[in-house]
């Protein structure tokens, strides 16, 4: 293993869990992928082979499960909206029997915390074998998946020993986020922010959730700590996050929860809200911000108990909780903080296993 962190950080310290631990490293791993991947001058720099793939590549089909696969919904808008490079974002254990018609000159990113996924390593092989370059983007280079790839990028988030991932998320985000400025640098595009900074902000942002933990604690109280389901919806970005929230309550409390895109609601899983249903609504997104107000009402005149986050500027008096404001791209590394807190104290308050959920391994082996 060649993350650059001493024997004490994969002990526990004064936490109570890993995952606890994990979260509040976020900041601190946001800090060191930007030291990782900034030139002196204070620019983007990848390797020079990733750089030249990314920019003669005419489509990137990014493969992922789990929660890497929440990154890599967020990965194709960054790599979408700074790059302007399309991509596709696909489940790997679905990909092969569902093969999209693949472009001419198709580049593969494999996004694992662990490198070690079979369901991805599945497509590795095939797409190797079809000729195709492969960049895995790893928390472990050294990893199966990265040797086999033909470039790695690191994530930096240093070991993530709770199976319930929350640091490894972020860094996939951040590094996704060089990775597309990276690319826009290569094909001349011209940005109007400085990714350096908001990152930099983001981490800043971070700290200032982490520091919030008695907040979210009650949330997870009022909210989560007697009920059999959760519903989290949002639009736009915020919908990608509603997926990874939903899919944090699932595996630490066992709270059967989903994340739905706000608009979706009213064609069909609008008639499972009852009485009592708590519903988390993500407004970070100023476009959409208005119209998911529109869906936490229809929701709350069918019973439903609103629980909404939202963004500093964005904010309304009824909201439970607000996220210091952070770029629009950047919304869901901050916004994930307060969904993984809430799912953790929601976990303790209901005596679940906080870092080894019950039928759940840390990497999947096995196809
Ligand atoms: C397992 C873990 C998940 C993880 C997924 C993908 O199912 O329980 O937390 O997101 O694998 O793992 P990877 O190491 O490929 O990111």
């Amino acid at each position: 293993y060649t993350a650059e962190l001493d024997a004490s950080d994969i002990e526990k310290g004064t936490y109570p869990h890993f995952m606890l631990k994990e979260i509040d490293e976020q900041p601190f791993v946001i800090r060191n992928i930007i030291q990782k991947y900034q030139n002196e001058d204070g620019t983007v720099r990848l390797d020079e082979d990733i750089r030249q793939a990314m920019k003669s590549s005419d489509r990137i089909y990014i493969i992922a499960a789990g929660t890497s696969y929440h990154a890599g919904l967020v990965g194709k808008q960054l790599i979408e909206k700074i790059a302007q490079r399309p991509v596709e974002v696909h489940i790997a254990s679905e990909f092969l029997y569902n093969m999209p018609l693949l472009s001419e000159n198709p580049l593969f990113i494999f996004i694992s915390q662990s490198g070690e996924t079979a369901d991805l390593r599945g497509v590795l092989v095939d797409v190797k074998e079809k000729g195709y370059k492969a960049l895995t983007i790893t928390n472990v280079p050294g990893s199966t998946l990265s040797r086999e790839s033909d470039f790695t990028l690191h994530t930096y988030a240093g070991p993530e020993i709770a199976v319930a991932s929350t640091k490894a998320y972020t860094a996939q985000m951040a590094v996704l986020t060089l990775l597309a400025v990276d690319t826009a640098n290569a094909k001349g595009i011209e940005l109007d922010f400085d990714p350096i900074q908001e990152l930099a902000i983001v981490a800043s942002a971070m700290e200032t959730l982490c520091d919030q933990k008695e907040k979210l604690e009650q949330i997870a109280r009022d909210y989560l700590a007697t009920t059999r389901n959760c519903f989290f919806i949002g639009r736009a970005a915020d919908y990608f996050v509603c997926l990874e929230g939903s899919l944090k309550l699932k595996e630490i409390s066992y709270i059967q929860a989903e994340g739905f895109a706000g608009g979706e609601l009213k064609h069909g899983t609008i008639a499972l809200i009852e009485d009592g249903t708590p519903v988390i609504a993500i407004a970070t997104q100023e476009h959409v911000n208005l119209s998911i107000r529109g869906n936490v009402k229809e929701v709350a005149a069918r019973g439903a108990h609103p629980c909404i986050i939202s963004m500093e500027g964005l904010e309304h008096a009824e909201d439970a909780f607000v996220i210091p404001k952070v770029h629009e791209y950047l919304t869901s590394l901050a916004t994930v903080i307060p969904l993984q807190l809430i799912s953790y104290y929601a976990a303790l308050h209901r005596d679940c296993d906080v870092d080894k959920p019950r039928n759940l391994a840390k990497s999947v082996t096995v196809e």
